[in-house]
């Protein structure tokens, strides 16, 4: 996958390069990572790129030609531009492995009160939110999106397992994990994990998974893919819960 930040602070990004996963994605040629600064494109010999709002108002709007410019020196036909910014579609798992599937994003970082709305309106495929609140540019949203995408890449991550049973890949919890010592401070790890029963185990973590989404996100099982089972082990749950209260 190709990936090119638009960003007026490329250098907010230099660590990424050297980070865990993402790192190594890079390293191994399965992610190429541009950062593009818009300022470059800017015409003004002050190298401004920012004006006042048409109408008034307090704030500085990102002007249309430098970003124009940007978008045009790295887009092809398959290219996919993305805005983020909160008024966007909320990043998902679903919308990660909708972008993940793409072969060029283009993520333009908007800074001040925004961008020239023709901008939206004219060059920007979609616009993605992280989360229902203001930041003060469109920065850590990318790295977020770079971080999320990144891992679903194929060959990125050893074991298909290992996101496949993640958390909301199913759109439920994941199961709870304990590692050693079997004893932490007289805490001790469920039993049924011990016993090499495999049957019993991929049960009783089923039965966990679903449980902490019902007591955690109840909102994600009105959306996932239940199971005839899944709903009587929910029936069990909501009786063994309403039993201990
Ligand atoms: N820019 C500012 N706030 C944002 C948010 N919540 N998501 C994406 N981009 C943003």
């Amino acid at each position: 996958m190709k990936i090119d930040v638009l960003t007026l602070f490329p250098e907010f990004f230099s660590t990424l390069k050297d980070w865990s996963i993402i790192g190594r994605a890079i390293k191994e040629d399965i992610l190429n990572i541009d950062y593009i600064n818009i300022r470059d494109f800017s015409k003004d010999k002050h190298k401004r790129v920012d004006d006042y709002s048409y109408g008034g108002g307090p704030g500085m709007v990102m002007t249309p030609e430098p970003i124009v410019d940007a978008i045009d020196s790295v887009k092809t036909e398959r290219s996919r531009v993305i805005y983020l910014s909160p008024q966007g579609q909320r990043l998902d798992q679903d919308l990660v492995n909708r972008l993940s599937k793409e072969e060029h994003l283009i993520l333009l970082c908007g800074h001040y009160e925004g961008i020239d709305n023709r901008i939206i309106d004219h060059y920007v495929h979609e616009e993605v939110s992280i989360g229902d609140y203001v930041l003060t540019g469109g920065e850590i949203p990318a790295m977020v999106v770079i971080d999320a995408v990144t891992r679903l890449l194929p060959g990125v991550l050893s074991s298909e397992q290992s996101f496949t049973e993640e958390s909301h890949y199913h759109g439920i919890l994941e199961y709870p994990q304990y590692t050693r010592p079997y004893d932490f401070r007289g805490l001790k790890v469920p039993d049924v994990l011990l016993s090499g029963n495999h049957k019993e185990i991929e049960r009783w973590r089923r039965y966990q998974a679903l449980k902490a989404t019902y007591i955690k996100r109840p909102d994600l099982l009105k959306k996932a893919n239940l199971t005839e089972e899944d709903k009587e082990i929910l029936k069990a749950i909501e009786a063994e819960l309403h039993n201990r209260s």
